[in-house]
């Protein structure tokens, strides 16, 4: 069992959301998981121009480092996603990250894992961050088994006080992915949105034969 965090804060090994992640991975590792934790500040990932070129092979036609971010994904059985709030959002290398993966999110290529968010800010948004990288988890038909947010004040020691609940998050994905978890609210959600995404695979039939036949084994398709 495999467990990545993606890492959203610039600030790498001085970050205060790693170490708030570090404890979830903690948590997972205690119950049997193997965790690796990127950063994407590490990897270069050119932003989305919407070209739409993806959509003809799922290729993307900047020459970057977003295809063995998706591998080392895909290899995963759960996703973390961390950011710190930044005015009120995510960062932009987070931003910058979740927009690469559209086609993914269209496909539903990471439909089936589990995933959590996890997210760190002075003192607002951190419950809105959490949201929203919980969201865009749904999005790629992966269903979050919750998340954790501090607002520190300033007070670095507001992480470290937070490290049994965030243990506890590294278990009960670690859990879910062992045992399976069921949440039906975004099970809905993510069954609304495979609804939505089905007219562009049917659409492009002939171009992404391989991911329809994919949709058509999954019975998503009949
Ligand atoms: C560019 C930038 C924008 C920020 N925006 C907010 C904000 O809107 N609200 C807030 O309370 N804190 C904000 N912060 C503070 C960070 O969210 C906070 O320090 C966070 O814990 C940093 O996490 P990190 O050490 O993992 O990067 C901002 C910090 C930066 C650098």
């Amino acid at each position: 069992m495999k467990i990545l965090v993606i890492h959203g804060s610039p600030r790498a090994i001085r970050s205060t959301t790693r170490r708030l992640a570090g404890f979830v991975l903690e948590g997972a590792a205690d119950a049997g998981a193997e965790t690796e934790m990127i950063d994407l500040a590490d990897y270069r990932i050119t932003p989305c121009t919407a070209c739409e070129a993806c959509t003809l092979n799922g290729i993307c036609v900047n020459d970057d480092d977003l295809p063995a971010l998706v591998a080392l994904m895909n290899a995963a059985d759960a996703l973390v996603f961390d950011s710190p709030v930044y005015i009120d959002n995510v960062t932009g290398q987070m931003k910058v990250f979740f927009d690469r993966l559209a086609d993914a999110i269209h496909y539903q290529q990471f439909s089936g894992k589990y995933g959590c968010a996890v997210a760190t800010t002075a003192e607002s948004g951190g419950d809105g961050v959490v949201a929203y990288l919980n969201h865009v988890l749904n999005y790629l038909g992966v269903v979050s088994v919750g998340g954790i947010s501090t607002a520190t004040g300033g007070r670095s020691e507001a992480v470290e006080e937070l490290e049994p609940a965030a243990r506890a998050l590294g278990k009960k994905l670690a859990d879910a992915v062992r045992d399976g978890y069921s949440d039906p609210a975004q099970e809905a959600i993510i069954a609304e949105n495979r609804a939505y995404f089905r007219t562009i695979v049917e659409e492009n039939r002939d171009l992404r034969t391989e991911e329809y036949e994919r949709w058509v084994r999954m019975g998503w398709i009949r």
